[in-house]
Parts: C-alpha cells; structure tokens; sequence
C-alpha cells in the first residue's frame, strides 16, 4: 500500500509510505528556507515525487485543521488579526466558542464550513502536481497522537496530546488498540497550558517556535512565585480532569494581563515560573488520565507541540508509574504528516530511522568562486579518522552527509561536531553561528558508552531522538562541562552503530584518541534559519559560520586558516 500525508499548517510537511515503510519525510521549511513555513508544502511534495518515483496514492491523508491559504492572515496568536483573534478578543465569546465543548463543536462545524473553500483549493493543488488518489481528513490531535502511537510498536498504552491549539482543541486523552488512537477526552483551546507557555515566550522577547529558550533559561531563575501566580489563573481541576483557564484570559488581553502582573520579576524567574507551571499542570493531567484508565502502568505515547519541552518529558518519565515514555519524534505540526498518513496506512510501519529527507548531493561548483576559494579540499583516505583527530585536536567540523533528519532535531547527518571539553564553546560556537542559547549544546554518545556518562532512567532508545533530558554524572560534568547544564541536565542522543554507521565510527575513534567518549552535537544552521539540506546552503553557512571543517559526503573541506593538522 502507498499512503501520503500531507499538513498544510504551521510546519507544513509531506511523508510517503510504502507498505511497512516509511520512504519520505521532510517539512517545507528546509525548501523555503523559512522556519516553521506555514501553508502549502508544494516542493517537499514535488522532492517526494521524485524521490519515490509515484504520482498516485492508495490513500492521501491532509491533517483536518484547514486554515487560510495566505500565511500573512494565520497569526491566530499574535500579529495580525484574523476574524477567529478578532473574536478571541470579545470577552466572555472567547470562553463560550473556545472554552466549552459545545462552542467548540459548533466552531469547528462552522470553520469546516467556511473552510471548504481551502479544501478544494489544496486538492486541486495536489491535482496540479499530477497527484491522484482517495483524499481523507485526519483530526489535528488524532494525527499528533498517531504520529507517536504507531511509530513505536505495542498493543496497548496511552496516548496524551497537548499542544497550543490545534482544530479548537488543546489537549486529549487516546486509549490504543494495536497502536490506533482512539479518544477519550479532549481539553477546548480556551484552557490552553501550551498557550500560556506561548504568552510567556512572546512576553520575554522570544518568537513562536522559540519557546526552547524559555526552557534553557528557566534553569537560571527561581520560578515559585511566577508558578503560584500562573497557577491561581490555570489550574488542574482533578474532578473534571481538565485544564481551567479560568481569569487568565486568551490572545492578546491574555498577553497584555501577563505583562502587568509579571512587571517586577526579572526574565530569569518568569521562564522559571512558566516551566514549574506547566509540568505541574501536565503531570497533573497525564497523572489523573493513567488513574482512570484500565493500565496500572502504561506504555505512555506523548505528541503535540508542548512535548518539544525536553526537560518536561525527563520528569513524566521519572516521576510518572508508566512502562515507557515515547515520545514522537517529529513532536509538533511537523509531524503531522506522518501522524495523518499513518491513519489511513494499512500496514504496520516498522520504525526504523528519521534519515527521511533529501539525500546530499556533493556538488558545489555552482558557488561564487570568492566562496569557493576559502577552503580547501583534502583528499583522504580514512574520512572518520580524520574527522575524528580533527576534534581531539579542538576543531569544530560540520557533517552534510547522507539523508537529512525529519523533524526538529539534527542526529549526526546535519550537524555540527565539537570536543565537550570546554564549556567556552557554547559561547564562542554561538557566536559563531549568530545564535543566543540558554540551555548548552546537546551531547551525542555511543549506546555502549551512555550509561558511564548519564543516568538514564528509560531504555536506551528512549534518548535515540534527543526529545528528553537526563542528568548526567559527575564525571560528565569534569570531562564534558559543555554539554552539562546549570541545573545539571544534559539530552543526549544516544546513538547505534546501526542507526549511523559513520558518526559512530568517528565516537569509536575520538574515543580512542582522547579517553572521552561524547562530542557535543549541534544542528547545522546558521541564526533562525532551518537546518542545511542541499551541499550549497551547508558549503554556505560553512564559510560564513567560520566553521573549522565541513564533511560534504564523502569529502572533506577545510578553512583556508586551518593549518596543515591531516597528517
Ligand atoms: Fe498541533
């Protein structure tokens, strides 16, 4: 069976299946070269097709939440005012249409309603493109549900969806049969946690997507008082199980409350407040939802944009009586591609890597020659070992190699690898790359190494994504200060020599040269912009970035101004 899925949201994206596998994944962004890009995913499609070689589909899959075509109208949040913020902002409409479970049915019939119009402008876009096939709609959190649930092999579990707002809905509850969410109950966007933790990231400067920042920096404050505040206006109501946003308000007057009443504490102990709030209110609701279902101690299947939050992840699996935490990889509308088409796929897709995207191709001669002319190609006859004496010798070294990763994270094929060794280099790479980061580089480890360095509370492939924190151990903090936050957490990935053969070579190696046998991995990307994809962008940002060396396939470039270190 084919299967496509395909959003055409915030973080529109396209995934292809064929019978047990998955064969492409990738966001529009990566094309576009503009973050999150919102709409629809015309050339991840067109890469898809081509890829896969195949126009018509057994099933074609569109996550159900059909906005606007026109990007510049679906800030529903902030910015510019669509009819939905408009009326979000007449109090006490807002709470009757978003925060009851009949407003929000009645809402979503009438956004169906004057949706239709979008529907038939996407279909007769994938017609444009020669794309055939039976169409279905799949609901917005259904799809974040499966994207985890049917992922991960097992018969039964929980699957929690919590994300801002998503088809009017914020939060849900799925029991699984063979991996197929079924609901439970859902939260209506009015009592959102995810938009608080959005209120928050705005109100300390930071962008929609950025709310990774207000994590790294809650680490730096003193949250309890911000969380009591927060929490005397969303709380847990453990009768209903439910969120209650009860005088916190919603869109902007939301906003413009906060600010008033956060004026006197500094930025620090708002991100603080902000975290300590919403996994007190998270664990509270998975909580009350593993209590009332039949398992004692389930599989736990976590997606839904506010599942990006790492260090929240590393307390549900820590504190929580669950059997194991997967958390889906591709965790906000990103991977709703994937959840849609996985919906509508008969088969059983057997889950076995996020290389996904498009493969490298090693040409650069289309380059300025000013560009060109700034580094230098050195023939080699042993790349891993080279690229592994080039970071014991403190270089840093840029891999674009083979398929790039679907979703959020780079793991080792656009990435950006350095010695852990000294804790300046979260500065000094920063800057580099034009970023500001609160939380340090992540570490990337060999599975036979991760238990010396992390105290790992899950099974190994539970870290194989980089979608939870752990704590890591005291050695990790002498060897590795980089990787180490100040809160003494650290997210590792932890890799199989399966997974990537190459970089796992280069780990063997470093460790061999150095006794030390974790490298902190970035994603390769200059300052709000996506991740690398093609050999031009990555060869770019290789010279602009002043990175030491760039892995481009099979070949190797060094800056002009490194010197002769290949013996
Ligand atoms: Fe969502």
């Amino acid at each position: 069976m084919l299967s496509l899925g395909v959003s055409c949201n915030h973080d529109a994206g396209v995934t292809v299946l064929s019978d047990n596998q998955i064969v492409f994944a990738a966001n529009e962004e990566r094309y576009t070269r503009r973050k999150f890009e919102f709409g629809f995913p015309e050339n991840a499609l067109a890469e898809a097709l081509q890829c896969c070689n195949v126009s018509t589909f057994d099933a074609i899959t569109l996550d159900g939440q059909m906005q606007t075509p026109h990007p510049s109208r679906a800030n529903l949040v902030f910015g510019d005012k669509t009819w939905m913020s408009q009326l979000a902002e007449i109090n006490q409409l807002n709470r009757v249409f978003f925060g009851t479970r009949a407003g929000v049915t009645f809402s979503r019939s009438l956004l169906r309603l004057l949706t239709q119009g979008h529907r038939n402008h996407y279909q007769s876009r994938l017609r444009a493109l020669g794309i055939t096939g039976e169409v279905f709609y799949a609901e917005h959190h259904k799809a974040h549900a499966a994207s985890s649930s049917l992922l991960f092999p097992s018969d039964s579990g929980l699957a929690i969806t919590v994300d801002a707002f998503g088809e009017g809905i914020c939060a849900g509850i799925w029991t699984l049969k063979h991996g197929f969410p079924h609901k439970q109950s859902v939260v209506p966007g009015y009592h959102s946690v995810g938009l608080m933790y959005l209120y928050i990231t705005h109100l300390l400067g930071f962008k929609l997507g950025q709310e990774g920042k207000v994590t790294g920096l809650a680490a730096h404050g003193d949250g309890s008082r911000v969380r009591d505040l927060l929490l005397s206006r969303i709380f847990f109501d453990q009768n209903r199980r439910t969120f209650v946003n009860h005088s916190l308000g919603y869109g902007t007057p939301a906003l413009e409350r906060l600010r008033k009443d956060l004026k006197e504490f500094s930025k620090e102990d708002i991100a603080a407040g902000a975290q300590s709030a919403l996994e007190t209110l998270v664990l509270d609701y998975i909580r009350a939802a593993i209590e009332s279902s039949e398992f004692e101690k389930p599989r736990l299947y976590l997606a839904g944009g506010v599942f990006a939050n790492v260090s929240l992840n590393r307390r549900i699996a820590d504190e929580l009586r669950v059997a194991s935490v997967s958390v889906a990889p591709n965790m906000g509308d990103g991977g709703l591609s994937l959840g849609a088409a996985l919906l509508n796929h008969d088969s059983r897709v057997t889950f076995q890597t996020l290389y996904l995207g498009t493969e490298i191709e090693p040409t650069i001669a289309s380059l300025p020659v000013d560009l060109l002319s700034q580094a230098e190609e050195r023939y080699t006859s042993e790349l891993e070992g080279d690229v592994a004496r080039l970071l014991a010798g403190g270089q840093i070294v840029a891999v674009a190699r083979g398929r790039m990763e679907f979703g959020p994270r780079a793991l080792g094929n656009r990435s950006i690898l350095a010695a852990a060794g000294d804790k300046g280099i979260n500065d000094s790479l920063n800057k580099k790359l034009r970023r500001t980061e609160f939380m340090p580089f992540a570490p990337i480890v060999r599975d036979v190494d991760a238990a010396e360095y992390f105290e790992l509370t899950q099974e190994l492939w539970a870290y194989e994504n980089m979608t939870v924190t752990c704590y890591a151990k005291d050695r990790t903090r002498v060897q590795c200060p980089a990787i180490v936050h100040v809160d003494g957490t650290a997210r590792p990935q932890v890799l199989t020599r399966e997974r990537n053969p190459f970089v796992y070579e280069i780990l063997s190696k470093y460790q061999k040269m150095t006794g030390v046998g974790v490298l902190v991995n970035t994603s390769f990307n200059m300052h709000e912009e996506p991740i690398v994809r093609t050999a031009e962008t990555a060869f770019r940002s290789f010279i602009t970035g002043s990175i030491d060396a760039l892995v481009l396939g099979e070949r190797l470039f060094c800056h002009r101004f490194l010197t002769n270190m290949i013996g």
